[in-house]
């Protein structure tokens, strides 16, 4: 399987730092944002990767990341021209992906787990899209999924809602088939001016296709100051652990 990193966007919540630098390439622990994804990746087996970023800054990344070589995969570059969205920036992955199951991952996205057993999940799926969620105290920053509780099937999700039941968040982890490019052509603009990913995964939900799990680990979206402060914590506290079990 391939997997996609999506790295461009404005980085606004992360101002001053992402008028001088892409958020993506901002430290957390010692290496920038976006080698956790890609090491996440090649941990469980997927070495061919496409990050998709803003032209302005392509070149900061292939100053860091060259080919890949050095952190074992092999990084194939693209260019999104403007922040129309998540499922804007995904489209650009199609000559990249062509006919395959693929992982799309949002490079400000930290986490725990081991992504090996949701990917073996999601290549014995027959067909469609899975998507990991995880339990958050701030629903209202994140796109929302409800499940039914008898069916255990995700009935709906909504993006940054003001009042929800739910506290599931819809993390920045996708698994798509490569039915997904026909679904974005499809797509109107949301309210806000982007092609919205939430749009895409209501799609695959109303055709019955939207599978999920819930990570076990800790996850957090560094898109702002504060998350950024938290998942350097994180980081930190899980390589001293490393540190220490190496040492007893
Ligand atoms: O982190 C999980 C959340 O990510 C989900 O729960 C939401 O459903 C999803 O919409 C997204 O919400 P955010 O508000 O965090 O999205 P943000 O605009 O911060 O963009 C997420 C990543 O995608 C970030 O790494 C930048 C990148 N991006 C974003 C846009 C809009 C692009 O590369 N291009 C874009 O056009």
């Amino acid at each position: 399987m391939k997997g996609v990193i999506l790295a461009g966007g404005n980085g606004t919540r992360l101002s001053p730092f992402t008028k001088i630098i892409n958020k993506h390439l901002l430290p957390v622990g010692p290496y920038p944002m976006i080698y956790w994804s890609i090491m996440k990746l090649e941990s469980s087996g997927i070495k061919d990767i496409l990050i998709i970023t803003h032209q302005d800054h392509l070149k900061d990344f292939k100053t860091v990341l060259k080919n890949g070589e050095d952190l074992g995969v092999n990084i194939t570059y693209k260019i999104q021209p403007y922040a129309g969205g998540i499922a804007h920036g995904l489209l650009y992955a199609k000559d990249f992906i062509k006919k395959e199951k693929f992982i799309f991952m949002l490079g400000d996205n930290i986490f725990e787990d081991s992504l090996l057993p949701y990917v073996k999940n999601f290549i014995n799926q027959d067909e469609g899209a899975k998507i990991l969620l995880k339990n958050v105290e701030d629903p209202e920053r994140y796109g929302i999924a409800t499940v039914n509780k008898i069916t255990n099937q995700i009935t709906s999700i909504v993006e940054k809602p003001q009042n929800s039941s739910s506290n599931l968040c819809v993390t920045g982890i996708y698994m798509y088939d490569d039915g997904v490019f026909g679904y974005i052509d499809h797509l109107k603009t949301s309210a806000r001016g982007e092609l919205e990913i939430t749009d895409i995964n209501n799609i695959y939900i109303s055709k019955g296709k939207l599978s999920y799990e819930v990570l076990q680990g800790w996850w957090i979206d560094a898109g702002t100051h504060n998350s950024l402060f938290i998942a350097n914590q994180l980081v930190y506290k899980e390589l001293n652990k490393l540190r220490t079990d190496d040492n007893e």
